[in-house]
Protein backbone atom coordinates (compact mmCIF):
# COMPACT_ATOMS: atom_id res chain seq x y z
CA UNK A 1 0.00 0.00 0.00
CA UNK A 2 2.78 2.78 1.14
CA UNK A 3 4.94 1.74 -2.11
CA UNK A 4 1.81 1.86 -4.53
CA UNK A 5 1.53 5.30 -2.80
CA UNK A 6 4.71 6.37 -3.21
CA UNK A 7 4.63 5.07 -6.53
CA UNK A 8 1.78 7.74 -7.31
CA UNK A 9 3.10 10.26 -5.61
CA UNK A 10 6.13 10.13 -8.48
CA UNK A 11 4.09 10.57 -11.26
CA UNK A 12 2.26 13.20 -9.73
CA UNK A 13 -1.18 11.50 -9.83
CA UNK A 14 -2.39 11.98 -6.16
CA UNK A 15 -5.29 14.21 -5.75
CA UNK A 16 -3.97 17.33 -4.82
CA UNK A 17 -0.72 17.76 -7.59
CA UNK A 18 -3.36 16.88 -10.29
CA UNK A 19 -5.57 19.81 -9.47
CA UNK A 20 -2.46 21.67 -9.22
CA UNK A 21 -1.60 21.02 -12.99
CA UNK A 22 -4.67 21.39 -14.27
CA UNK A 23 -4.93 24.86 -12.71
CA UNK A 24 -1.65 25.79 -14.11
CA UNK A 25 -1.85 24.60 -17.21
CA UNK A 26 -1.76 27.98 -19.88
CA UNK A 27 -2.92 25.84 -23.32
CA UNK A 28 -5.60 25.32 -23.29
CA UNK A 29 -6.92 27.05 -20.13
CA UNK A 30 -8.28 25.58 -17.51
CA UNK A 31 -12.35 25.57 -16.73
CA UNK A 32 -12.37 27.74 -13.84
CA UNK A 33 -16.13 27.18 -13.04
CA UNK A 34 -15.10 24.70 -9.82
CA UNK A 35 -13.41 27.44 -7.95
CA UNK A 36 -15.45 28.75 -5.47
CA UNK A 37 -15.46 32.92 -5.91
CA UNK A 38 -16.48 34.38 -2.43
CA UNK A 39 -16.81 37.88 -3.81
CA UNK A 40 -20.15 36.73 -5.99
CA UNK A 41 -23.36 35.65 -4.27
CA UNK A 42 -24.97 32.41 -5.21
CA UNK A 43 -21.42 31.80 -6.90
CA UNK A 44 -20.56 29.38 -4.10
CA UNK A 45 -20.57 25.98 -3.36
CA UNK A 46 -22.38 23.48 -1.39
CA UNK A 47 -19.60 23.79 1.07
CA UNK A 48 -19.99 27.43 1.92
CA UNK A 49 -21.03 28.85 4.70
CA UNK A 50 -21.47 32.18 6.67
CA UNK A 51 -19.37 33.03 9.19
CA UNK A 52 -20.80 35.19 12.06
CA UNK A 53 -17.52 37.30 13.26
CA UNK A 54 -18.28 38.92 16.91
CA UNK A 55 -18.16 42.62 16.17
CA UNK A 56 -17.46 43.14 19.79
CA UNK A 57 -13.92 42.14 19.68
CA UNK A 58 -12.52 44.77 17.32
CA UNK A 59 -14.07 48.39 18.09
CA UNK A 60 -14.98 50.26 14.94
CA UNK A 61 -12.45 52.53 16.06
CA UNK A 62 -9.68 50.30 16.00
CA UNK A 63 -11.13 48.82 12.59
CA UNK A 64 -11.02 52.05 10.92
CA UNK A 65 -7.78 53.19 12.31
CA UNK A 66 -6.19 49.55 10.34
CA UNK A 67 -8.21 50.80 7.36
CA UNK A 68 -10.97 48.26 7.70
CA UNK A 69 -14.74 48.32 7.55
CA UNK A 70 -16.47 47.29 10.88
CA UNK A 71 -16.63 44.06 11.56
CA UNK A 72 -20.47 44.03 11.25
CA UNK A 73 -20.06 44.78 7.98
CA UNK A 74 -17.12 42.11 6.73
CA UNK A 75 -18.88 39.17 4.80
CA UNK A 76 -16.81 35.97 6.52
CA UNK A 77 -17.29 32.94 5.55
CA UNK A 78 -16.39 29.49 6.54
CA UNK A 79 -15.77 25.77 4.74
CA UNK A 80 -17.62 22.45 5.31
CA UNK A 81 -14.18 20.45 6.27
CA UNK A 82 -12.51 22.83 7.17
CA UNK A 83 -12.65 23.83 10.72
CA UNK A 84 -10.66 27.13 11.77
CA UNK A 85 -10.43 28.23 7.83
CA UNK A 86 -11.98 31.76 7.85
CA UNK A 87 -12.39 33.80 4.33
CA UNK A 88 -12.99 37.27 4.77
CA UNK A 89 -13.91 38.83 1.03
CA UNK A 90 -12.39 42.26 1.01
CA UNK A 91 -13.06 44.16 4.72
CA UNK A 92 -10.86 46.93 3.70
CA UNK A 93 -12.24 50.90 3.26
CA UNK A 94 -11.94 52.31 -0.11
CA UNK A 95 -8.21 53.72 -0.86
CA UNK A 96 -6.86 51.48 2.34
CA UNK A 97 -5.53 48.83 0.13
CA UNK A 98 -3.14 51.13 -1.98
CA UNK A 99 -1.55 51.93 1.39
CA UNK A 100 -0.73 47.84 1.60
CA UNK A 101 0.81 47.77 -1.92
CA UNK A 102 2.80 50.78 -1.57
CA UNK A 103 4.74 49.27 1.96
CA UNK A 104 5.61 45.89 -0.04
CA UNK A 105 7.35 47.76 -2.71
CA UNK A 106 8.68 50.32 -1.40
CA UNK A 107 9.15 49.72 2.55
CA UNK A 108 9.25 46.55 3.39
CA UNK A 109 11.99 45.44 0.92
CA UNK A 110 14.08 47.74 2.66
CA UNK A 111 17.24 47.05 4.46
CA UNK A 112 17.85 45.35 7.23
CA UNK A 113 14.85 43.06 5.99
CA UNK A 114 15.60 39.85 4.00
CA UNK A 115 14.78 39.25 -0.13
CA UNK A 116 15.39 36.77 -2.58
CA UNK A 117 17.84 39.54 -4.19
CA UNK A 118 20.15 38.72 -1.44
CA UNK A 119 20.99 35.52 -2.69
CA UNK A 120 23.26 36.65 -5.52
CA UNK A 121 23.71 40.27 -4.51
CA UNK A 122 25.89 42.01 -2.44
CA UNK A 123 23.83 44.28 0.62
CA UNK A 124 24.21 47.68 -1.42
CA UNK A 125 23.09 46.15 -4.47
CA UNK A 126 19.69 45.05 -2.96
CA UNK A 127 19.15 48.03 -0.86
CA UNK A 128 16.75 51.12 -1.82
CA UNK A 129 14.85 48.62 -4.54
CA UNK A 130 12.34 51.00 -4.88
CA UNK A 131 14.97 54.04 -6.10
CA UNK A 132 16.84 51.54 -8.34
CA UNK A 133 13.57 50.52 -10.31
CA UNK A 134 10.80 53.47 -10.32
CA UNK A 135 11.53 54.64 -13.53
CA UNK A 136 12.22 51.55 -15.00
CA UNK A 137 8.44 50.05 -14.38
CA UNK A 138 7.06 54.39 -14.79
CA UNK A 139 8.13 54.19 -18.37
CA UNK A 140 7.34 50.49 -18.94
CA UNK A 141 5.26 49.50 -21.88
CA UNK A 142 3.43 46.72 -22.43
CA UNK A 143 3.19 46.09 -25.53
CA UNK A 144 6.99 45.54 -25.70
CA UNK A 145 9.26 43.15 -23.61
CA UNK A 146 11.82 45.27 -22.13
CA UNK A 147 14.50 44.08 -19.27
CA UNK A 148 13.19 43.61 -15.71
CA UNK A 149 13.93 46.17 -12.98
CA UNK A 150 15.27 44.66 -9.30
CA UNK A 151 11.68 45.23 -8.61
CA UNK A 152 10.20 42.61 -10.79
CA UNK A 153 12.60 40.42 -10.20
CA UNK A 154 11.74 40.51 -6.21
CA UNK A 155 10.11 37.11 -5.05
CA UNK A 156 9.83 37.40 -1.68
CA UNK A 157 10.83 39.60 1.53
CA UNK A 158 10.75 38.47 5.01
CA UNK A 159 10.45 40.66 8.49
CA UNK A 160 10.32 40.40 12.44
CA UNK A 161 11.98 36.75 12.91
CA UNK A 162 13.27 35.96 9.40
CA UNK A 163 12.29 32.61 7.87
CA UNK A 164 15.21 30.76 7.23
CA UNK A 165 14.44 28.84 3.83
CA UNK A 166 17.01 26.66 4.23
CA UNK A 167 17.15 25.27 7.89
CA UNK A 168 13.37 26.02 7.31
CA UNK A 169 13.51 27.64 11.11
CA UNK A 170 13.15 31.05 12.61
CA UNK A 171 15.94 31.77 15.31
CA UNK A 172 16.06 34.57 18.24
CA UNK A 173 19.16 36.12 16.44
CA UNK A 174 17.59 36.88 13.47
CA UNK A 175 15.26 39.21 13.99
CA UNK A 176 14.36 43.12 12.73
CA UNK A 177 11.49 45.06 14.58
CA UNK A 178 8.13 44.23 13.29
CA UNK A 179 6.20 46.68 11.08
CA UNK A 180 3.66 48.91 13.15
CA UNK A 181 1.51 48.93 10.81
CA UNK A 182 1.39 45.54 9.46
CA UNK A 183 1.19 44.59 13.12
CA UNK A 184 -1.54 47.09 13.89
CA UNK A 185 -3.63 45.22 10.63
CA UNK A 186 -2.95 41.31 11.60
CA UNK A 187 -3.58 41.95 15.51
CA UNK A 188 -7.32 43.64 14.48
CA UNK A 189 -7.80 40.62 12.57
CA UNK A 190 -6.81 38.44 14.64
CA UNK A 191 -8.92 39.98 17.38
CA UNK A 192 -12.01 40.35 15.18
CA UNK A 193 -11.48 36.32 14.77
CA UNK A 194 -11.52 35.31 18.57
CA UNK A 195 -7.70 35.58 18.93
CA UNK A 196 -7.04 37.69 21.31
CA UNK A 197 -3.17 38.84 22.11
CA UNK A 198 -1.99 37.33 18.76
CA UNK A 199 1.37 38.72 18.26
CA UNK A 200 2.83 39.36 14.69
CA UNK A 201 5.81 38.20 14.57
CA UNK A 202 7.21 36.88 11.24
CA UNK A 203 6.02 38.51 7.83
CA UNK A 204 6.98 36.35 4.53
CA UNK A 205 5.78 38.80 1.77
CA UNK A 206 5.21 36.74 -1.96
CA UNK A 207 5.27 38.65 -4.92
CA UNK A 208 3.30 36.59 -8.17
CA UNK A 209 3.47 37.44 -11.85
CA UNK A 210 1.42 35.79 -14.44
CA UNK A 211 3.78 33.00 -14.46
CA UNK A 212 4.12 32.41 -11.10
CA UNK A 213 2.99 29.74 -8.67
CA UNK A 214 3.75 28.86 -5.54
CA UNK A 215 3.43 24.43 -4.51
CA UNK A 216 2.13 22.52 -2.88
CA UNK A 217 3.54 23.16 1.20
CA UNK A 218 2.67 23.32 4.97
CA UNK A 219 3.23 26.57 7.01
CA UNK A 220 4.67 24.60 10.67
CA UNK A 221 7.85 26.27 10.98
CA UNK A 222 6.22 28.25 13.88
CA UNK A 223 6.52 27.15 17.19
CA UNK A 224 3.30 27.55 18.05
CA UNK A 225 0.05 26.31 16.08
CA UNK A 226 -2.98 27.00 18.31
CA UNK A 227 -2.10 30.42 16.63
CA UNK A 228 -3.40 31.85 13.28
CA UNK A 229 -2.00 32.36 10.16
CA UNK A 230 -3.21 35.20 8.51
CA UNK A 231 -3.20 36.04 4.87
CA UNK A 232 -3.76 39.13 2.88
CA UNK A 233 -3.92 39.76 -0.64
CA UNK A 234 -3.90 42.48 -3.36
CA UNK A 235 -3.70 43.08 -6.99
CA UNK A 236 -3.96 40.20 -9.37
CA UNK A 237 -5.81 37.75 -8.51
CA UNK A 238 -4.65 34.01 -7.84
CA UNK A 239 -6.33 30.57 -7.75
CA UNK A 240 -5.48 28.94 -4.01
CA UNK A 241 -5.64 25.54 -2.87
CA UNK A 242 -6.48 24.55 -0.13
CA UNK A 243 -5.96 20.56 1.10
CA UNK A 244 -5.74 18.54 3.71
CA UNK A 245 -3.39 17.34 6.51
CA UNK A 246 -1.59 14.81 4.05
CA UNK A 247 -0.17 16.32 1.04
CA UNK A 248 -1.89 14.01 -1.14
CA UNK A 249 -5.26 14.47 0.31
CA UNK A 250 -7.66 16.48 -2.80
CA UNK A 251 -8.09 20.46 -2.33
CA UNK A 252 -10.79 22.26 -3.14
CA UNK A 253 -9.86 25.50 -5.17
CA UNK A 254 -11.19 29.38 -4.49
CA UNK A 255 -10.18 32.44 -5.86
CA UNK A 256 -8.23 35.35 -3.85
CA UNK A 257 -9.07 38.73 -5.02
CA UNK A 258 -7.80 41.49 -4.30
CA UNK A 259 -8.02 43.02 -0.52
CA UNK A 260 -9.22 39.55 0.34
CA UNK A 261 -7.94 38.04 3.95
CA UNK A 262 -7.49 34.33 4.86
CA UNK A 263 -7.23 32.92 8.58
CA UNK A 264 -5.70 29.59 9.05
CA UNK A 265 -6.64 28.54 12.72
CA UNK A 266 -7.47 25.46 14.86
CA UNK A 267 -7.56 21.86 12.68
CA UNK A 268 -6.70 23.83 9.43
CA UNK A 269 -4.06 25.78 10.46
CA UNK A 270 -1.68 22.73 9.34
CA UNK A 271 -3.35 22.05 5.89
CA UNK A 272 -1.35 21.65 3.02
CA UNK A 273 -2.12 24.57 0.25
CA UNK A 274 -0.83 25.93 -2.70
CA UNK A 275 -0.94 28.70 -5.41
CA UNK A 276 -1.03 27.01 -8.77
CA UNK A 277 -1.73 30.15 -10.88
CA UNK A 278 -2.18 33.83 -10.97
CA UNK A 279 -5.06 35.46 -13.09
CA UNK A 280 -6.37 38.73 -14.06
CA UNK A 281 -8.72 40.18 -11.41
CA UNK A 282 -12.20 40.11 -12.20
CA UNK A 283 -12.85 43.94 -12.68
CA UNK A 284 -11.92 43.65 -16.41
CA UNK A 285 -9.69 46.72 -16.09
CA UNK A 286 -5.55 46.50 -15.52
CA UNK A 287 -5.73 47.59 -11.94
CA UNK A 288 -8.72 46.20 -9.89
CA UNK A 289 -11.80 48.28 -9.07
CA UNK A 290 -10.61 48.68 -5.02
CA UNK A 291 -7.05 49.65 -5.83
CA UNK A 292 -8.66 52.62 -7.83
CA UNK A 293 -9.93 54.54 -5.21
CA UNK A 294 -8.63 56.87 -2.51
CA UNK A 295 -8.16 57.30 0.96
CA UNK A 296 -11.73 58.68 2.49
CA UNK A 297 -11.00 62.81 3.13
CA UNK A 298 -12.14 61.56 6.75
CA UNK A 299 -9.25 58.99 7.20
CA UNK A 300 -8.32 59.72 11.12
CA UNK A 301 -5.35 61.62 11.80
CA UNK A 302 -4.01 58.33 13.66
CA UNK A 303 -5.00 55.60 11.07
CA UNK A 304 -2.16 53.66 10.31
CA UNK A 305 -3.12 53.41 6.88
CA UNK A 306 -1.12 56.75 5.23
CA UNK A 307 -2.31 58.43 1.44
CA UNK A 308 -0.14 57.67 -1.38
CA UNK A 309 1.16 60.38 -3.29
CA UNK A 310 0.17 60.33 -6.41
CA UNK A 311 3.84 59.88 -7.60
CA UNK A 312 3.87 56.63 -5.54
CA UNK A 313 0.93 55.33 -6.80
CA UNK A 314 1.77 55.84 -10.40
CA UNK A 315 4.52 52.92 -9.98
CA UNK A 316 3.09 50.24 -7.84
CA UNK A 317 -0.12 51.08 -10.36
CA UNK A 318 2.17 49.85 -13.30
CA UNK A 319 3.60 47.12 -11.37
CA UNK A 320 0.44 45.74 -9.88
CA UNK A 321 -1.31 45.73 -13.21
CA UNK A 322 0.72 42.52 -13.71
CA UNK A 323 1.24 41.24 -10.38
CA UNK A 324 -0.27 39.82 -6.92
CA UNK A 325 1.28 40.58 -3.64
CA UNK A 326 0.41 38.09 -0.88
CA UNK A 327 1.19 39.05 3.49
CA UNK A 328 1.32 36.26 5.43
CA UNK A 329 1.65 36.85 9.11
CA UNK A 330 2.87 34.65 11.81
CA UNK A 331 2.99 34.23 15.63
CA UNK A 332 6.36 32.05 16.15
CA UNK A 333 6.42 31.79 19.33
CA UNK A 334 3.90 31.11 22.22
CA UNK A 335 2.28 33.50 24.73
CA UNK A 336 5.22 34.37 27.28
CA UNK A 337 7.50 31.35 25.31
CA UNK A 338 11.08 32.22 23.88
CA UNK A 339 13.08 29.86 21.73
CA UNK A 340 14.63 26.97 22.91
CA UNK A 341 18.20 27.03 23.53
CA UNK A 342 19.62 26.11 20.36
CA UNK A 343 21.83 22.90 20.29
CA UNK A 344 23.51 24.33 16.85
CA UNK A 345 23.07 28.23 16.39
CA UNK A 346 25.93 27.69 13.24
CA UNK A 347 23.21 27.44 10.69
CA UNK A 348 19.95 29.05 11.88
CA UNK A 349 21.10 32.72 9.76
CA UNK A 350 23.21 31.74 7.35
CA UNK A 351 21.59 31.69 3.46
CA UNK A 352 22.92 29.49 1.05
CA UNK A 353 23.60 31.76 -2.11
CA UNK A 354 21.76 30.13 -4.78
CA UNK A 355 18.52 29.21 -2.98
CA UNK A 356 16.74 30.72 -5.04
CA UNK A 357 16.90 30.83 -9.22
CA UNK A 358 15.94 33.20 -11.04
CA UNK A 359 12.57 33.53 -12.69
CA UNK A 360 9.14 33.53 -11.40
CA UNK A 361 7.54 29.97 -11.40
CA UNK A 362 10.94 27.95 -10.63
CA UNK A 363 12.15 30.15 -7.54
CA UNK A 364 8.70 29.87 -6.26
CA UNK A 365 8.59 25.66 -6.57
CA UNK A 366 12.28 25.88 -5.02
CA UNK A 367 11.12 27.58 -2.03
CA UNK A 368 8.10 25.28 -1.61
CA UNK A 369 10.73 22.18 -2.06
CA UNK A 370 12.49 23.71 0.94
CA UNK A 371 9.55 24.30 2.77
CA UNK A 372 8.39 20.57 2.72
CA UNK A 373 9.41 17.74 4.45
C1 LIG B 1 2.80 31.33 2.04
C2 LIG B 1 1.55 31.10 1.27
C3 LIG B 1 -0.18 31.86 -0.17
C4 LIG B 1 -0.57 32.95 -1.11
O1 LIG B 1 3.45 32.38 1.86
O2 LIG B 1 3.13 30.47 2.86
O3 LIG B 1 1.01 30.03 1.38
O4 LIG B 1 -1.79 33.16 -1.25
N1 LIG B 1 1.05 32.07 0.48
O5 LIG B 1 0.30 33.57 -1.73
MN1 LIG C 1 1.71 28.89 3.09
Amino acid sequence: MAKMAASMLQQGEDAFRKLFKFYRRKNPPPDFSDVIDFSKPGNHSRKVFNCDLNAALLSDGDACRAGLHPVCKWKAFGLDGYPGFIFISNPFLPGSQRHWVKQCLKVYPQKPNICNLDMHMSPTDTDNLWEKSRDQIRQKCAAKREPKSLLEKLRWVTNGYHYNWDTKMYSADHYTPFPSDLNALSEGVAAACGFQNFKAEAGILNYYHFDSSLGIHVDESELDHSRPLLSFSFGQSAVFLLGGLRREDPATPMFMHSGDIMVMSGSSRLLYHAVPRIVSSPDKQAVPQCLVQELADDTPEDSVVQNVSEEDWAVCAKYIQTSRINMTVRQVLGLGKAFPTEPDNENTVDIQPGAYHEGSSDSEESKVKRKKQ
